[in-house]
Order: C-alpha cells, then structure tokens, then sequence
C-alpha cells in the first residue's frame, strides 16, 4: 500500500487535540496540568490513566500502554494505523495523501474491493435460488439467521456467472482479476485469452478485514472436488497469515472488549458455534496460527483459546501456535489450549452437546504454562535424576521466549519444584550465556514510576527534553556530545536536532517518526515517567544534565588522545586539538 508522508503525520498531530479524541471515548477529569481517568483497557476502579495535553501523550499506568492520538485509536478503536490516521484526519477535516500521487494508488485497491463487494452480494443473491446448496446447508444445521449473518453465499456451477459481471471494455474486469475472483486465461488456453470464474459450485464465505469490508472467501464444494475449501489467493488486500474468519463478526456482537476469542479450524466451526450463541470464534484461513494473528488477536481481546482435535495433528498444531503465541503473552494477555474429543470439530461437538456444555468445556483449558510443562514433561522420565537435569534445557527456548513478568517467573517457579533444582542453579540453566537480563524494578506509587535521585543524566535529560521541547533551543556545542560513548545518547542528540528544527512541536510528533521500533517503545516509557522537578528548574536541571555530558565527552576525548599519544607522535591537529581540551574547564 502506498504510505503515508512522515509531514502529513507530524502535521496531523498539531491538529488534533488528544484531550478531545480520548475525551469523546473515555471520561477524563482535570488533574493539574493532565487529564486524568479510568483506564478503556483494562477493569481498574481507581484512575491510573493519564493524558498529557503539552506531550500530547497518554500514559496508562494499569496496562503499560502509552503513545499518541494515533496509538490511542489503534488500541481502543482497535484499528490499523491508516485507519487511525484516516480518522483522526476525518476529525481534522483532511484528506490524507498518499505517496507517489495522491490517489492512484488508492483507485488500486478501491477496484478490487469494489469488485468483491460485487461478489458478495452476487453470491448471496445465487445462494437464494439455487436449492441444491440451501438444502446442503440445511442437511449441516445452518439456518438463515446465521447464513445472513456472515452474508453466506453460493458460486454457481459456471465458468463464466460471475465473469460476465465484469465486462472486459470497462476496467472492472481488471480489478476482478486482481482481487483473485477470476483467473485470467493466458493466449496459450485453448479456449482463447479472457478469464473465468475461480469458485464454482461452491458455498461461499466472505472473509473480512478489521473494517467489515470483504477482502476475500472461502469456498467449500458442493461436489467431491479434491479441495474441499478453496481460498482467495493472496493479494495485495489478502493475507491469510494477517486475516481471520469471523473476527469483523465477533467484533461485531458486543460493544464491550471481548472477554476471550476463541481460535478453531474451520469455516463451519465458526459460523456453527455462532448460531449456537458462542459469537467470538475465529479461525485461520487454511494456515497454521502466526505470531501475527497472535497480534491481532490481542487487538481484540486480553485473552485468547485455541481450540484443536485431540489427536496427535492437533496436538502438534498447538504446540506450534503455542511457540508463536509465547512472546506474545505479556502484561496481563492469556493464552489457554482445549483439546476436542476423538472424531469433533467444533462445529460437529456444539451441535451435540449444546452450548452450555461447549462453554464449559472452554472453561476448562489448559493454561499455557499448564500446556508447555505438560508437554515438555512427556519428553523426560521425571522420575530420575537425569531426567529432571534435562528439563531445564527442553525449557530453555521456551522461557526464553518469554517476556519477564508474572507468567515467566510462575512457570520458572514450577520448573524448580519440577526438577528439584535450587532458583539459582535453575535460572543460570534457562538463561543462555550470551544475555543476563537485568530487571531492574523501579519503585512505584500507585503504578507510576517514581524518579530515582542520580538518574542517569541521558534519561534525565530526555525526560526533561520531552516535557519541555523548547529546551532544546538552549544547548550549545551539540557537536562535542556526539564522541561520547553513551547508550541513549544518539536518542538525546536527536531529539535535540529534532526540537531545534521544529520549535513548536510536541512529544507525540517525535514519538511517532519512531512507531514501533524499540526506540519508540522506549520513548514512550521515558515519557511516561513522572518529573519531580518544578517546572521553574526544569532548565537548570537539563543544561546540568548536557553539561555532565560534555565533560565526560571531553574527559572521553582526553583520554583517547593521551592513549594514542603513548603509541604514536600525534598529529599536528591532534596535538591543537588535545591543547584545547585541557584548557577546558
Ligand atoms: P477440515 O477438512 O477439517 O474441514 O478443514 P471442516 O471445516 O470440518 O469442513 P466441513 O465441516 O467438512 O465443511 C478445516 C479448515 O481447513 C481449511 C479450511 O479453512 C477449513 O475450514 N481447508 C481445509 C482448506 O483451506 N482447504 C481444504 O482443502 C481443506
Ligand atoms: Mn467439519
């Protein structure tokens, strides 16, 4: 897709107020120079989330989340960036451009999309009159409720129906094409060059992205066809690894954020288990479950259960979701695993045993912790030394997997009572040699960091920049900092040359050149970190900061030439250069 311009963002940012996009979702109260209110993600009773007007930043301490209007959206609205950014620009009343001319590249997908809105309802309106496939439907349990729901349709057995619907003269054929409807014949078919229909005779789903619009279908034959379902190819609009089957749908059936999504195989299965009431059942087009529909599975929910066959497929199937699911599960996200009786699929054990019983036996699955240690557990003899000695190492790239926090020490502490091994000797045994990981705890109140006395000057200093950009018009000799071997610094410096080169923007705009990347995460944690220092100091305290920095990058800069010197004579520029320094205060 064609992007967005990095200005149209930065421009963006300056005019939307955050106050009022947050405002309109999420009641906030003035609490000094913030708003203040009840966190939209997670279940808090007393107000830990904060939105800062001069950062144009919001900051929830019960979940960790922070960022900007856009990232707010994307979380709460649960939209895609563009989406957000569409929307924000609708608030603002700008169009938003896109690179490399302003809409041809959006006429590229607004064709396809078109042309599968035309399909759809094409389907739909041939699954009306074509009795052999409502009577297959029918024989399934299917009523037309839920054949309306998920706007269920039916490819005629036609090489040519929904073919003839775009006709070649006027460029819609094209976009057919494109969106994977039809197949395009190549001067080689005997048949001569054109297209035809790619599903036929076939009961179609219409798949949907986050939007509700349907970017693709699942077909399953009404015959004996070899390939029972059939699936859109991948387009630029369709990505099985990046969709999932009744999300839109789930979505759809609640306002409130969605307690659990539960991940199942099939088509069927989801629209089964929804006529049946269970509405928040996904399933993967066809694919094996990747880390990204981890994430857009946590858009949506905090908590997600995969649902498998109990055989040795199934089994195999969700210890591969669990190995994309593990560095997924953090903060307060959940992952659980149930597995189906001999010969079930979801949509064959709803019909059976009911809703109630199905929803129970969701209840009872497996957590993940429960799962990993389960299964590492069978590929050992506890019972025997060795075998306990081998457990931490079956562990290891699976814990490592892990983010530190609650789940990882949980299923650590179950790894020492497993194998008998002290906290020690285990953690040294899961932690690989290249990287001891610090966790640092910082002291808290109420969920929000609390400065500690001789923070480290580039943090300090980064903290103070975000608070208050104009700080940066006050450093001098910028140039000198830049030798200096310090982690963080090059963000500093940045952020100076940023604010130097924008003297009216806000924290936000930086933030967002950075989005997703670990400086950004970065940032927005530094950002989210509360000053202690009045507003009056905040000067003296900065320039202190830069001024413990330059020291350090000329005491650096001493030092390297005086080493150099003892192994060569310097050059006369080294040499005026080292007299400089030493001259210095
Ligand atoms: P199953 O073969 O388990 O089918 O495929 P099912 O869902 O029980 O189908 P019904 O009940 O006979 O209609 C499960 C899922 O795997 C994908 C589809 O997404 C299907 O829903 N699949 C299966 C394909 O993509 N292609 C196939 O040929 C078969
Ligand atoms: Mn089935």
């Amino acid at each position: 897709m064609s992007r967005i311009p990095d200005s149209f963002i930065q421009d963006l940012l300056t005019r939307v107020d955050i106050v009022e996009v947050v405002g309109s979702r999420v009641e906030l109260k003035r609490a000094g120079r913030e708003y203040k209110g009840l966190s939209p993600f997670t279940n808090e009773k007393s107000p830990s989330f904060f939105v800062n007007p001069a950062k144009q930043m919001f900051f929830d301490f019960s979940s960790g989340k922070n960022g900007t209007a856009i990232t707010f959206l994307m979380e709460n609205d649960r939209l895609t960036f563009v989406e957000a950014v569409e929307e924000l620009a609708k608030r603002a009343g700008v169009d938003v451009p896109r690179e490399g001319g302003n809409d041809a590249p959006r006429l590229v997908l607004d064709g396809p999309l078109d042309a599968l809105a035309v399909a759809e309802k094409f389907y739909r309106t041939q699954l009306r009159t074509h009795q052999p496939a409502i009577d297959y439907l029918k024989k399934r349990g299917l009523d037309g409720e839920t054949a309306k729901l998920f706007n269920i349709g039916f490819a005629p057995e036609s090489w040519d129906a929904l073919t003839r619907l775009f006709p070649e003269a006027d460029g819609q054929r094209r976009h057919a094409i494109d969106a994977g409807l039809l197949i395009e014949r190549d001067g080689s078919d005997a048949r001569g060059s054109g297209a035809y229909d790619r599903f036929r005779n076939r009961v179609m789903f219409p798949i949907r992205d986050t939007r509700g619009r349907t970017i693709g279908f699942g077909g399953r034959t009404l015959a004996n066809d070899p390939a029972k379902y059939l699936n859109s190819p991948e387009t630029p609009l369709f990505h099985k690894g990046r969709n999932l089957f009744g999300l839109y749908e789930a979505k759809q059936a609640t306002k409130a954020e969605l307690p659990y999504l539960l991940v199942v195989e099939g088509y069927m299965d989801v629209v089964m288990l929804a006529q049946h009431g269970i509405r928040n059942a996904v399933a993967t087009l066809g694919t094996a479950t990747t880390r990204e529909h981890l994430t857009l599975l946590f858009k949506s929910t905090q908590r997600v259960v995969f649902c498998f066959d109990g055989d040795r497929a199934g089994r195999s199937a969700a210890w591969r979701a669990l190995e994309q699911a593990l560095p997924e599960v953090f903060d307060n996200r959940e992952c659980h695993f149930m597995f189906l009786p001999d010969g079930h699929d979801p949509d064959s054990l709803v019909q059976e045993i009911g809703e109630a019983a199905f929803r129970a036996r969701i209840e009872q699955a497996q957590s993940l912790s429960d799962f990993l240690l389960s299964e590492l557990q069978k590929q050992v003899n506890i019972a025997t030394l060795d075998g306990r000695a081998r457990l931490p190492g079956l562990a290891r790239p699976h814990v490592e997997k892990l983010r530190n926090g609650p789940l990882r020490a949980l299923i650590v502490d179950e790894l020492a009572r497993l194998t008998r091994l002290g906290r020690a000797d285990l953690e040294a045994a899961l932690v690989s040699k290249a990287k001891p990981e610090a966790t640092a705890s910082q002291p808290t109140d109420g969920g929000r960091r609390v400065e500690t006395p001789g923070a480290k000057p580039v943090r300090l200093a980064l903290q103070l920049l975000l608070e208050a950009p104009a700080l940066a018009a006050q450093v001098e000799h910028l140039g000198q900092l830049e030798t200096l071997n310090q982690p963080g610094l090059d963000i500093l410096i940045e952020g100076i040359e940023f604010f130097r080169e924008n003297p009216d923007a806000n924290a936000a705009q930086w933030l967002e050149m950075h989005r997703g990347t670990p400086r950004g995460a970065a940032l927005g944690r530094i950002s989210a970190m509360p000053l202690t220092i009045a507003g009056e100091s905040l000067a003296e305290e900065f320039l202190d900061c830069i001024a413990l920095l330059r020291k350090r990058a000329i005491r650096e800069r001493q030092q390297a030439l005086l080493d150099a010197a003892r192994e060569r004579p310097l050059e006369p520029a080294e040499q005026a250069e080292l007299m400089a320094l030493m001259q210095r205060p």
